[in-house]
């Protein structure tokens, strides 16, 4: 099989030898890596005084996770990381992108450090770093003791107080050896998934109580980022990792342009301009009056959430189309979107993934030079690309995945574009390196480039793998 992908020929890519013959070139030093996060892997869930995050409790709510799957054994890499670090370094990746887990370290989710938790993190970040790889650590990704939820979770101002002292304190043990560190990961999920839409841990739904979790998120990470900072000084490369909404208007009518702008407000300006610029947007504060006062922003906040930042972390894995409600396509009260009002979602002619997104790496480009160009060229790094699919051993004892191989390479073509067109794109992470917990879809979505048997926990290279490897190395000159 020949897979023409942009610039790039592949050859044969249900193979594991796939080669690719023409590379793309990125820049010397770009990290070439694969992402994970702490519940979707570890399990361990109550092992060395771990205490309970929201995700536990959620996922042990009945009809909150498909088919009551759980994180509490998950991939078993608290007890397999060697074994799992071995992989990264067959694959050749130079960088490794995880998280901490926030109740591991500190039980719930404030007062003393359980020593325990923090080395744990100390054994990963040594092997990797005896393995040649660099650590991209996330202090962030959805867990959060349970204890801080029981008294309000991210709608209450305190957790983001409390997130600053535990990334001090992950600093302090860390700072020596790891130099790249994201806050957050993903705050769109943690706040609308989470508080308005309720799909996700803690599952409320309540549009104004979204709107603060953005506000306590966005603190958070501004006083995440300033721990990191005056724990370990300027050697600390800061960011943090947003799911930017790729979004596309369904034409230039002023109403599916202003469906554009609603949408764009709420999923990407209200994390990034303060962030990136120390205000909130006017427009988005206007439409989403009839819910919040915004009376929880307090005076200084938007210059402690405008930390200064060295480069952010974008997750791509699809585009969006959006239109005004016209009667045609599929209408929706936007829970997801707290404030947008009704939207239309026109049917897109693109292939899917199991997750049933359209595939379209052009939305990468796009999301990438329009960040460039309206936060003045902010270096970037994609800390997740990937996609699901129905895999499975062969009778060979092979996994053919050659969608993925497909999906990856155009992916890497339409960042390699942005390059060349001025973005300053210093890393690809894939997420994910195994197949784990997909959150409210349990183990159902494999991600990873490494098939997980989840009886035995044995983990298996897809031909993806075997093909990642051989593009590190041919994008590094070592092939
Ligand atoms: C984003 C999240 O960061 C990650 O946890 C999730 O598994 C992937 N996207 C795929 O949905």
């Amino acid at each position: 099989m020949t897979v023409t992908a942009g610039a790039t020929r592949v050859v044969g890519t249900e193979g594991a030898t796939a080669t690719a013959v023409a590379p793309r070139r990125f820049p010397v030093g770009f990290h070439w890596g694969a992402a994970s996060s702490a519940y979707q892997i570890e399990g361990a869930w109550n092992e060395d005084g771990r205490g309970p995050s929201i995700w536990d409790t959620f996922a042990r709510t009945p009809g909150r996770v498909r088919n009551g799957d759980t994180g509490d054994v998950a991939i078993d890499h608290y007890h397999r990381y060697r074994e799992d670090v071995r992989i990264m370094a067959d694959l050749g990746l130079t960088a490794y992108r995880f998280s901490t887990a926030w109740p591991r370290i500190q039980p719930t989710g404030s007062g003393p450090v359980n020593g325990a938790g923090l080395d744990f993190y100390e054994r990963l970040v040594d092997e990797l770093l005896s393995a040649g790889i660099t650590p991209f650590l996330t202090l962030y990704h959805w867990d959060l003791p349970q204890a801080l939820e029981d008294e309000g979770g991210w709608t209450n101002r305190e957790t983001a107080l409390r997130f600053g002292d535990y990334a001090a304190h992950v600093a302090r043990r860390l700072g020596d050896r790891v130099e790249f560190w994201t806050t957050l990961n993903e705050p769109w999920c943690s706040a609308y998934l989470g508080y308005s839409s309720g799909k996700h841990a803690p599952g409320r739904v309540d549009q104004a109580a979204a709107l603060a979790a953005v506000h306590h998120l966005n603190l958070a990470h501004g006083l995440g980022a300033q721990a990191v900072r005056s724990v370990v000084g300027d050697a600390a490369q800061l960011s943090v990792t947003l799911n930017l909404c790729a979004v596309r208007a369904a034409s230039q009518s002023p109403e599916d342009l202003d469906a554009l702008r609603r949408i764009d407000g709420v999923a990407n300006r209200l994390f990034l301009d303060p962030m990136l610029r120390g205000s909130y947007p006017a427009d988005v504060l206007a439409d989403t009056a009839h819910l919040t006062d915004w009376s929880f922003i307090r005076e200084g906040d938007p210059a402690t959430i405008n930390a200064r930042l060295d480069a952010l972390g974008i997750n791509y894995y699809t585009p969006l189309t959006v239109a005004a409600p016209d009667g045609s396509g599929h209408v929706e009260a936007v829970t997801d979107h707290p404030g947008c009002g009704d939207l239309s979602f026109p049917d897109v002619d693109l292939p899917r993934t199991i997750m049933d997104w359209p595939i379209d790496a052009t939305g990468l480009h796009e999301l990438l030079m329009r960040v460039h160009r309206d936060y003045d060229g902010i270096p970037m790094v994609i800390t997740e690309n990937g996609m699901a699919n129905d895999d499975y051993i062969g009778p060979t004892g092979e996994v053919h995945d050659p969608e993925r191989i497909q999906y990856v390479s155009d992916h890497l073509d339409a960042a390699a574009r942005a390059i060349a067109d001025g973005v300053d794109l210093r890393g690809y992470f894939q997420w994910s390196l195994h197949d784990n917990f997909e959150w409210a879809y349990g183990y159902g979505k494999r991600f990873g480039i490494v098939y997980v048997d989840y009886p035995t926990q044995k983990r298996t290279l897809k031909a993806s793998a075997h093909w990642y490897r051989d593009q590190i190395a041919q994008e590094r000159g070592l092939a």
